[in-house]
C-alpha cells in the first residue's frame, strides 16, 4: 500500500494533470469579486461576511431568447459572469432557444461536460469523437429527453420541429467557455491565411475568402 501511494505520489509529481472540471472549493463559497486586483484561477473572493442572497441569484430564464439571427438560435448563459456566487463551484447552466430549423452551430466547451434537457419541441443533437475515428454520435430528442456532450468534444443542436424549441443545458464549470468552430477558424482576428485554410479544407482561396467575409 505504502509503495503504491509512493508511486502514485511520484506519478502525480512528474505528470502534468489535466482536470476535466473545475477544482473543488476549499471554503463554503467564494463570491466573485470581478474588481479584485489579484489574478487567480477564477476570481478573487469577496469578503464572505458581505455575501448576500443576490450573489447567488439570477432571474429571467423564463424569457425566450431572440432567435432573429443567421443561425436561428440564442444561448442565454448563466455562469459566474451572471451569478458571482458560482465562483469556484464548478457548475453553470444556459437556456437555448431555437427558431424552427434554427441551429446551435458546431462548438466545444474547453472546460465543461454538458448535460442538456429539452423542455420544448424537438432537437437533433450530436457530437464527434476525436481523431482518427471522428465518429458522429447523434440522436433526435423530444421534450423531456436528456443528452450528454462530453468535455471538449465538438457538438451541435438543430431544431427539427415546426415550432420553437427550448433546452436547458447544465455544464460542469463555473466558466465553461465556448469555441464556435466556424467563428474561430474563419473569423479569427487577424484572419488565418486563406491559402492555409484552402489547403486545410481542400478547396480554393476564393471559397475561403467568401466564407471569411461572412464572419
Ligand atoms: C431581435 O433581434 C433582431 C435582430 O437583431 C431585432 O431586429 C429585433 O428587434 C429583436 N427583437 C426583439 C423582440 O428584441
Amino acid at each position: 500500500m505504502a509503495s503504491y501511494l509512493l508511486s502514485l505520489g511520484f506519478f502525480i509529481a512528474i505528470c502534468p494533470i489535466a482536470l476535466a472540471s473545475d477544482p473543488s472549493p476549499l471554503q463554503d463559497f467564494c463570491v466573485a469579486d470581478p474588481t479584485g486586483p489579484v489574478l487567480v484561477n477564477g476570481f478573487a473572493c469577496k469578503d464572505p461576511k458581505m455575501a448576500q442572497a443576490s450573489d447567488f441569484f439570477f432571474s429571467g430564464l423564463h424569457m425566450p431568447g431572440n432567435t432573429s439571427n443567421p443561425v436561428g438560435s440564442k444561448v442565454n448563459p448563466v455562469n459566474v459572469a451572471q451569478i458571482p456566487g458560482l465562483n469556484t463551484l464548478g457548475i453553470s447552466l444556459a437556456r437555448i432557444d431555437f427558431a424552427p430549423w434554427g441551429i446551435n452551430p458546431p462548438h466545444t466547451h474547453p472546460r465543461a461536460t454538458e448535460i442538456l434537457t429539452v423542455i420544448e419541441g424537438s432537437l437533433e443533437v450530436g457530437f464527434i469523437t476525436s481523431n482518427p475515428d471522428n465518429r458522429l454520435i447523434t440522436k433526435v430528442l423530444r421534450k423531456g429527453d436528456v443528452f450528454v456532450f462530453p468535455v471538449n468534444l465538438v457538438h451541435f443542436q438543430r431544431n427539427t420541429g415546426h415550432g420553437n424549441a427550448v433546452a436547458i443545458a447544465a455544464l460542469s464549470s463555473q466558466n465553461p467557455g465556448v469555441i464556435t468552430i466556424a467563428n474561430a477558424v474563419f473569423g479569427s482576428k487577424p484572419a488565418i491565411a486563406n491559402d492555409l485554410l484552402a489547403k486545410s479544407f481542400q478547396t480554393d482561396t476564393k471559397t475561403i475568402d467568401w466564407i471569411q467575409s461572412k464572419f
